[in-house]
């Protein structure tokens, strides 16, 4: 059902020769982020791992905005790594649902109505929360706070009417998985901690 990190890795090597930018590195702290928290809350480490360097695999065919998701989903599933499919398609919707997106719409009719029946007939797992989380504390360069992380897209994306709605949805993610550590995010990732001393 998923990858080996040694199979991962290729893949995001692969896709880096194909549509190189700012998105690989993105990925790899995504991972890391990911297979800490996943430590602290007693989940699969390497599972994480994985997820977090595959969820924007669908940017290997090039740029695009919610095409990379679906995209992903399609090469992963070709692959039989559904797992990693399933993220592809849910790690950009905090709110489960694909029209509060900060992306532009780049696909078809049919494929929206595909996604949509996906990502609200998906009951999210530990593993869908933890990678939408990971995608918002990661810089290409740096783990970071989650309001950084907010500032950036917001600047390169614009404001929504359904922004704050996305900031909340993740906000709880962040307080779901600080119940189960029981501690502060920013206390198991030292690397941002010691940005916001
Ligand atoms: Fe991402």
């Amino acid at each position: 059902m998923i990858p080996t990190r040694e199979e991962a890795e290729l893949e995001l090597q692969l896709a880096n020769e194909l549509n190189p930018g700012p998105w690989i590195n993105h990925s790899k702290n995504v991972a890391r982020a990911a297979e800490t928290i996943a430590r602290y809350c007693k989940l699969d480490e390497d599972k994480a791992y994985i997820l977090g360097l595959l969820h924007d695999i669908g940017r290997r065919n090039g740029p695009s905005a919610v095409k990379h998701t679906i995209d992903g989903y399609r090469y992963m599933s070709a692959k039989e790594w559904d797992e990693v499919a399933y993220i592809c398609l849910t790690h950009s919707y905090p709110t489960k649902n694909i029209y509060q997106d900060i992306g532009k719409m780049d696909i078809s009719p049919d494929d929206q109505n595909e996604m949509e029946q996906f990502i609200s007939n998906r009951n999210y797992d530990d593993y869908d929360k933890l990678i939408i989380l990971c995608d918002s504390l990661a810089l290409p360069d740096r783990l970071c706070v989650l309001e950084q992380r907010f500032v950036d897209t917001t600047m390169r994306y614009g404001v929504f009417p359904f922004t704050v709605l996305r900031w909340t949805a993740t906000y709880e993610l962040k307080k779901y998985f600080e119940l189960k550590m029981n501690c502060s995010l920013y206390e198991i990732l030292p690397e941002i901690k010691e940005t916001i001393k």
